[in-house]
């Protein structure tokens, strides 16, 4: 049974590797070489000293010393915090979700003690919060090693096992598994694959993705099925864990078109009199969202059935995936969604995504997304 998670911080919790990597720029610029983030990127995760002294080799920066920059940093870090928005979606959601379900959570940062307190302030939480906080100052050897996470599960007296490390860096991934933990990887700052070839049991986008919970055993459950998976699936540039269906797919058809169709009676057209209903199924948590197309007096800015019922799905699982679309009009044949939809339906679908268009007088007709738009526009950094 699943008794801790255990938070990385740095790109888990809180988004303040930019905020490193600027004032790592600004420090080696102090010293008269230029430095780009790439020249950061693959130290980061693995704590302080990593940072500068591997990116200072490899930039062979002559008068750099380790004691000059992490003073800096530590000078520099707190007046810009302060006044940043560093939380990642979901992060104090889901240490709350997990506490009031029961669920013991830590953090296990390779960062300096101050830094984690700092950054715990920043995203609403305080120490409290948390059962156990580990710092780079409480161990010797660095993530990838064990150590810290075996540290809190010392402390927290629980087997490795029993909890659920939370992970966005390559040496992080590593640490949480030689601990003998299960971990999720986060794609906040590493791509599915390399997470997935770091060992992770699971890929997640963000903790925003993680489904809902209420009690320890629901949270077990979750934990398992998305651990069974070697890594996310991508929906759109989204990877989303897909979670067990309940029901079979002609029972969830049958739901969606019923849903589809109510929300259908309730369309606003007083323009074209053509109502539509749509419905989409949510692959993390198979919940059904449903939407109707709003017309105004300003024809183009009408909303389509389709795009409300994903605004409504987004409004209440944030990032999600479409594994069933269903639509439903009083048209022969029935009404496929229009181009704009087919776009915004493809930042979240698969290209095997099942579109299931029906009419009012029992015509139905299926596709895979992909035969309705096999070519989206796929923004050029989400490319995968
Ligand atoms: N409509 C939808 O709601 N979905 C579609 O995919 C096609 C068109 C609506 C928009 C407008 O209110 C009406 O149908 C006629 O264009």
């Amino acid at each position: 049974m699943i008794r801790a998670f255990l938070f990385d911080m740095d790109g888990v919790l809180a988004d303040t590797e930019d905020i490193s990597v600027t004032i790592g720029i600004e420090y080696f610029r102090s010293i008269g070489i230029n430095a780009s983030y790439a020249d950061f990127q693959p130290n980061l995760g693995a704590g302080e000293r990593v940072f500068f002294d591997r990116t200072a080799s490899a930039l062979s920066a002559e008068r750099y010393s380790y004691d000059d920059a992490s003073a800096y940093f530590r000078r520099r870090y707190p007046e810009i915090i302060e006044r940043a928005d560093v939380s990642l979606p979901g992060a104090a959601e889901t240490v709350k979700m997990a506490r009031s379900a029961g669920i013991m959570c830590a953090i296990a940062s390779s960062a300096p003690g101050w830094k984690v307190h700092d950054n715990i302030k920043a995203i609403g939480l305080d120490d409290q919060d948390f059962d156990f906080i580990a710092t780079g100052e409480d161990i010797k050897r660095n993530k990838p090693e064990k150590d810290i996470y075996e540290l809190c599960l010392i402390k927290l007296g629980i087997d490795g096992d029993e909890a659920v490390v939370f992970e966005d860096s390559a040496a992080g991934i590593m640490s949480g598994k030689r601990a003998g933990c299960r971990v999720v990887a986060m794609m906040t700052t590493i791509d599915g694959e390399k997470a997935a070839d770091a060992g992770a049991d699971a890929v997640i986008s963000d903790l925003s993705a993680l489904p809902r919970f209420s009690s320890a055993a629901e949270a077990d459950a979750l934990i398992f099925s998305i651990s069974s998976e070697k890594a996310g699936v991508a929906y759109g540039a989204n990877m989303i864990i897909p979670g067990k269906r309940l029901l079979s797919d002609p029972l969830i058809i049958e739901r969606m078109k019923r849903a589809a169709a109510k929300a259908r009676d309730n369309a606003y057209a007083p323009y074209s009199s053509f109502k539509v209903g749509a419905a989409v199924l949510s692959a993390a948590t198979g919940r059904i969202y449903s939407g109707c197309n709003v017309e105004n007096s300003s024809y183009g800015a009408t909303i389509c059935a389709e795009r409300n019922a994903i605004t409504t799905a987004i409004t209440a699982e944030g990032v999600i995936g479409i594994d069933i679309i269903a639509v439903c009009s009083d048209d022969d044949p029935p009404a496929p969604p229009c181009a704009l939809c087919l776009q915004v339906l493809a930042e979240f679908a698969r290209p095997d995504t099942l579109v299931v268009l029906f009419s009012v007088s029992g015509k139905e007709m299926h596709y895979a997304f992909s035969q309705l738009l096999p070519n989206p526009f796929v923004f050029p950094t989400m490319r995968q």
